[in-house]
């Protein structure tokens, strides 16, 4: 877990991502961050196209490497227009194109906490799927979003890596014997 900007997260050891309501756990948890998926902002239809082309679904076997990527933008980032935003976003941060770059290898979903209530600590929590073998190509495309000009608005952002447990892989071989 790597703190970028802002105050970090306590440390944890294991991430779980449930969908729907968690179930209470008996285990003590850390932290819990909420988000929503939610309908875009941003994309216009030329890139809808080229994204739906391109990208891949979640859970492919071979991506065992993810990265949660909870982000913060700040006050006057909201006080934008919709246009303004848009503009920093891809006209200036050019976000999309350098994010097509990396489809199909890298399996993206993206989840709001804003539409849940104002007060969540983050905005945005990001999530990323690769295989290892891609690991620093994604470190590549990172660097290049956190030196453009949308990041300036960015102020808390925490680089959260995990790796796939072995056992959610293993194939599960159920022989059924019956008595003759
Ligand atoms: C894998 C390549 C990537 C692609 C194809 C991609 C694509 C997109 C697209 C199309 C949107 C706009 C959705 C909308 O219209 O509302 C978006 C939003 C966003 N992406 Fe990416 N992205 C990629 C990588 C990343 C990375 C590495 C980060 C950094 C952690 C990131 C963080 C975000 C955030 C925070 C938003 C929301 C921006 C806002 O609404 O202000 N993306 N991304």
């Amino acid at each position: 877990m790597t703190c970028l900007v802002g105050e970090p997260l306590p440390p944890a050891g294991r991430l779980a991502m449930v969908t729907g309501t968690p179930d209470s756990s008996p285990d003590p948890v850390a932290w819990v961050l909420r988000g929503i998926r939610s309908n875009e902002r941003y994309v216009n239809r030329q890139e809808r196209g080229q994204l739906t082309g391109a990208q891949q679904g979640l859970g492919r076997p071979a991506s065992t490497c993810a990265a949660l990527i909870p982000i913060r933008k700040t006050a006057a980032w909201w006080m934008l227009t919709q246009d303004e935003r848009r503009a920093i976003f891809e006209e200036q941060s050019h976000h999309i194109q350098v994010g097509l770059k990396h489809l199909p290898p890298v399996a993206r979903q993206l989840h709001h906490c804003r539409d849940l209530s104002e007060q969540e600590p983050f905005d945005f929590l990001t999530w990323f799927e690769y295989a290892p073998e891609y690991e620093s190509a994604f470190d590549e495309m990172l660097a290049e979003m956190r030196a453009s000009e949308e990041w300036a608005y960015v102020d808390r952002e925490i680089d959260i890596r995990v790796v796939r447990d072995s056992y959610v892989d293993r194939e599960i071989d159920i022989r059924v014997v019956r008595d003759s």
